[in-house]
């Protein structure tokens, strides 16, 4: 059988690959824009007249509509997610899914290895080229190992799906069911750049040499941060994600690639989220080499490109630089994704810096406290931490005295918050402060 009959004789419809599912299996979907949607959808609606129970849903980044949250499906589906994103938030907090600690480049590791062992795989992929290959498109990350392991493999071939160069391609005999679809993929809008916004940016943009290799993080400020880069000039990426933020630097030549010891004029990244215009951006981009997680996030990877920048956002640092990035208290509503493979990788790279960016206050309240919130968990330690930055400066911590960098981060809080904060060192230091 050549690939293209093998590809026909799997192709199903939706519902025959929902009807694959069975009570108890642990699913692994594709991560965020690489979600089946569609497959997710009727998997929800089928559920309870399938009479299925016990399956457990598991993801990171996770962008869909989150129908199988819905608690009248409690008896059908358990989330059990590594990163929360919007959508799985309420079911968090209100107990109804759990959260799994992982390193994003160790994700793989945890497949391969038996700890989180997916029975089923599905997530989308384009229709398959004349070789017999489909290409996972703007999802790279996880796939792989997850193909490898799942008892069932399921796809859902989306003609909108872009093609991108790197270890995308997957021969369609490695796959157990398919079933077409056709739907604009998920598109997450650029953020609104304000006045704290620019001037984080340009502190920033001072902390990034020319000839840098840049990561960027998830989060509105990560991307804010490009549209400060214009006047760089051989900038590289080695990245987990980015976004349509990069389009104006590739298209001008500052992100060139050219100064980079890995992949040398390649962008390195692992997952892609943005706009249709960037889908469009990435489609049979030369210039784009899509790496498994366990590559792009691994930090001794990292730290093989000189002057590696990697800029990171964060929910609350104390005042000895412990910093939470994933939870508000005891509430997670995000992830460890890889804020600590980037910061150890930068902190290792000849010449690199990990910076976390973040506005001094949210809602009326400081990101910087003397004791983050209770239950709160540190995501970056303080051995770890590098530079903050905030709109009032940059604070640089590393190989800096406890107090010293209580004293650096109180001169980056906002200024309603500082006295608090200095009486807050006067005790713990027992000293007079020092400005
Ligand atoms: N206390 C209380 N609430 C806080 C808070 C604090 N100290 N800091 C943030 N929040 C709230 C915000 O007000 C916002 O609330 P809303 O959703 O009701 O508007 C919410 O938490 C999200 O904060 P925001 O700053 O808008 O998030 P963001 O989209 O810029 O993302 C992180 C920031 C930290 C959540 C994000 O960068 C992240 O998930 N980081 C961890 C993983 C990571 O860094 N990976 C890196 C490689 S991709």
């Amino acid at each position: 059988m050549n690939a293209s009959e093998m590809y026909q004789s799997r192709l199903k419809t939706v519902d025959e690959c929902v009807k694959l599912l069975k009570s108890g299996d642990r699913l692994i979907l594709g991560h965020a824009v690489g979600e089946p949607t569609t497959f997710t959808r009727r998997m929800a609606e089928m559920a309870k007249d399938l009479g299925l129970k016990d399956i457990e849903v598991n993801h990171l980044v996770y962008l869909g509509g989150g129908e199988y949250l819905d608690p009248s499906l409690g008896e059908c589906f358990h989330n059990n997610s590594e990163f929360v994103g919007a959508p799985v938030r309420q079911a968090i907090k209100e107990k109804r899914a759990d959260f799994t600690p992982c390193f994003f480049h160790e994700f793989p590791r945890m497949i391969r290895e038996g700890y989180i062992t997916p029975d089923v795989f599905a997530c989308q992929c384009t229709p398959p080229d004349k070789f017999g290959y489909v290409n996972l498109g703007v999802s790279c990350d996880y796939a792989l190992a997850a193909i490898e392991k799942a008892s069932t493999v399921i796809m859902e071939v989306n003609d909108q799906m872009p093609v991108t160069y790197g270890s995308t391609f997957v021969h369609v005999s490695e796959v157990d069911a398919f079933f077409e679809s056709s739907h604009p993929l998920p598109e997450i809008q650029p953020p609104k750049i304000g006045e704290v916004e620019k001037k984080i940016g340009k502190y920033v943009a001072d902390l990034i040499p020319d000839g840098a290799c840049i990561q960027l993080g998830i989060g509105a400020l990560p991307d804010a941060i490009l549209s400060f880069l214009g006047d760089k000039k051989d900038l590289g990426v080695h990245t987990e994600m980015i976004s349509d933020g990069t389009i104006p630097l590739i298209e001008s030549g500052v992100i060139n690639g050219k100064k980079k010891q890995t992949f040398q004029g390649k962008i390195v990244s692992t997952f892609f989220m943005g706009t249709k215009k960037f889908y469009d951006f990435i489609d049979h981009n030369p210039a784009i080499q899509m790496m498994p997680v366990d590559y792009t996030n691994d930090p001794d990877i990292i730290a093989q490109n000189d002057n590696l920048i990697s800029v990171n956002s964060c929910i609350q640092v104390d005042l000895m630089g412990q910093v939470c990035s994933e939870a508000i208290g005891e509430r997670q509503i995000s992830g460890i994704g890889g804020q600590l493979d980037f910061i150890r990788g930068a902190n290792r790279s000849k010449g690199g810096k990990a910076i976390l960016a973040m506005a001094s206050t949210t809602k009326g309240i400081s990101k910087i406290v003397p004791y983050l919130d209770h239950g709160a968990p540190v995501t970056t330690d303080r051995c770890d931490v590098d530079y903050i930055v905030t709109e009032y400066g940059v604070a640089s911590l590393r190989g800096q005295t406890l107090r010293e960098r209580a004293r650096r981060l109180i001169n980056i809080a906002h200024p309603d918050f500082r006295p608090e904060l200095i009486k807050e060192w006067e005790r713990r230091f027992n000293r007079t402060w020092e400005g």
